[in-house]
């Protein structure tokens, strides 16, 4: 058996994002060699999925093959431990996001020839596997060249800061194939985000097929911003995603935008706006100009197909009915909509989440508003006993440029670098808006300006660890000097796995120690 020698490596040359709660650091370090096996405290398939993909993570970080579970084992053990106990069992569906229950809390304790990953919940193993990955050191090599890799000794015991920890696709504005949003998945996962709304539909494109009412895909997702051809998932597609996801323990939150940003569904279905117009397919950027017909019983029939057919594929608790800039719809209309379509909603079994415009209508603390732009809608929500999202736009937006020359994303918010994007405290943001009721942090990526995944990273790398810790980490752990150290090693994670980041000259990137050696992407 191979030991390592004391103080051959410490957590502070790892770069942690999110920050655990509590680092203890103790004397010997963990071996990972080519002996060196995976066990599992069972051998039900969740453990041996958990297993498998640390297995496929190590292997693509240093080229090592480890063996799970084997028979005469001899190397040092990665042990991965499910240890329920009776007052943390709490609800392992993953539709629950209650924080005290959420059972994400995990332990990592780290011998000299056992690394034990423990948690009550196999949500809170996988957040823990994530950290694991991270103390690997994260070198550009291989085991050809490196056949031994030291993780340093300690206890680590962690927890997270807000249950609802999110990121938002825009795939409307432009379509993102299933591939992409998969990738987009795998880099979230391993910041420990825990959400993916999914921004479906928009003026510009329908993007999820609704058996019913088959034109809103065949008619309203044949383009996107620019003219582009546009694209859609079929139900199957959405359900692997959901899958997908799910295995990497994140809910997907769909969102059909209503009664405002509706005109690809209008020219499908040209009853919906109610002005007796057929619209055109739209492929430019403006905002505000459509709206559905909010007293029309019909509309609503529509509207319940929809919401039905999507949270039927989506085991989340959540349905996001948009709300957002409905400029044209009539304010007494738009209360009506907001209010039937929150009970539509609230039928097929999901609690409504919306902009944060959805407080004006007679929404109460059965509804989330998503703060984004109003500090005044958000107040409201306070009145009315309604948990808040946290996505302001001058500080949590991924589509927000970091400067002036950035070649992707707008700034109608202000520019978003990398230090604005994490020098905020949720807690203390949104003025009057108490910590009890916010559900957590999500960071919207629209997309008018984006159509891959380089893009894609290009805007959301480097800001999203730094809101991936927002959420996780509690606000004493956070500092932008000491959280600065730490973004600038990820630039061998993103190397590795060939993100394309934007190299924000306000952050020291870390260059590899050792000269590259791709052999596959963590
Ligand atoms: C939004 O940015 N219109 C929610």
């Amino acid at each position: 058996m191979i030991e390592i020698e004391q103080g051959a490596s410490d957590f502070s040359t790892l770069g942690l994002i999110p920050m655990p709660l509590t680092i203890e650091e103790g004397a010997h370090g963990f071996p990972i060699y080519k002996d060196t096996y995976i066990k599992t405290s069972d051998s039900t398939e969740l453990l041996l999925q958990m297993a498998q993909f640390t297995a496929e993570k190590i292997f693509q970080h240093s080229g090592l093959s480890l063996d799970i579970n084997p028979l005469n084992p001899s190397g040092t053990a990665i042990e991965l431990e499910l240890t329920p106990t009776e007052e943390n069992e709490g609800d392992t569906t993953e539709n629950n996001l209650d924080p005290n229950t959420t059972g994400e809390a995990y332990g990592i304790w780290v011998g000299k020839s056992v690394l034990k990953i423990t948690s009550a919940q196999p949500s809170g193993l996988f957040r823990g596997i994530q950290t694991f990955r991270q103390l690997i050191p994260n070198l550009a090599t291989t085991i050809d060249n490196k056949p031994v890799w030291e993780v340093p000794g300690g206890n680590i015991e962690d927890a997270p800061n807000y249950a609802f920890r999110g990121a938002m696709l825009d795939v409307a504005r432009h379509f993102f194939t299933v591939q992409e949003v998969k990738r987009y998945i795998d880099l979230l996962a391993y910041y420990k985000i825990n959400i993916l709304h999914l921004h479906l539909t928009d003026d510009q494109g329908w993007r999820i097929e609704i058996k019913k009412w088959p034109k809103l895909t065949e008619v309203g997702g044949k383009k996107e911003v620019g003219g582009g051809p546009g694209g859609f998932y079929t139900q199957a597609q959405y359900k692997d995603l959901v899958a997908y996801a799910s295995k990497h323990y994140m809910t997907i939150i769909p969102e059909v935008d209503m009664p405002g940003h509706t005109n690809a569904a209008s020219v499908a279905y040209p009853f919906l706006n109610g002005n007796g117009k057929t619209p055109e397919l739209y492929t430019g950027t403006e905002v505000g100009f459509s709206t559905w017909d909010a007293n029309n019983e019909k509309v609503y029939d529509f509207v319940e197909d929809v919401v039905n057919e999507i949270s039927a594929l989506s085991p989340g608790p959540y349905f996001h009915l948009g709300g957002d800039e409905s400029h044209v719809t009539k304010k007494p209309d738009y209360i009506t909509f907001v209010n039937r379509v929150s009970e539509i909603v609230k039928q097929a079994g999901k609690t409504p989440i919306g902009w944060d415009e959805i407080v004006t209508a007679d929404t109460d603390s059965s509804a989330i508003a998503q703060f984004w732009a109003s500090e005044k809608n958000a107040g409201i929500a306070v009145q009315k006993g309604m948990k808040v999202i946290l996505s302001p736009a001058k500080k949590a937006y991924l589509d927000m440029q970091y400067k002036e020359e950035s070649p992707y994303g707008l700034h109608w918010a202000g520019y978003v670098p990398v230090d604005t994007a994490y020098i905020w405290t949720p807690e203390t943001y949104a003025k009057g808006v108490p910590k009890e009721l916010i559900l957590g942090i999500e960071a919207p990526l629209w997309s008018e300006t984006i159509s891959n995944s380089d893009e894609i990273e290009y805007l959301a790398f480097p800001r999203l660890p730094g809101y991936a810790e927002l959420a996780w980490s509690s606000p004493e752990k956070r500092d932008w000097n000491e959280y600065k150290g730490r973004l600038a090693l990820q630039s061998l994670f993103f190397d590795r796995n060939k993100v394309n980041y934007y190299p924000s000259e306000k952050i020291d990137w870390v260059k590899p120690p050792i000269a590259p050696k791709t052999i596959g992407k963590d």
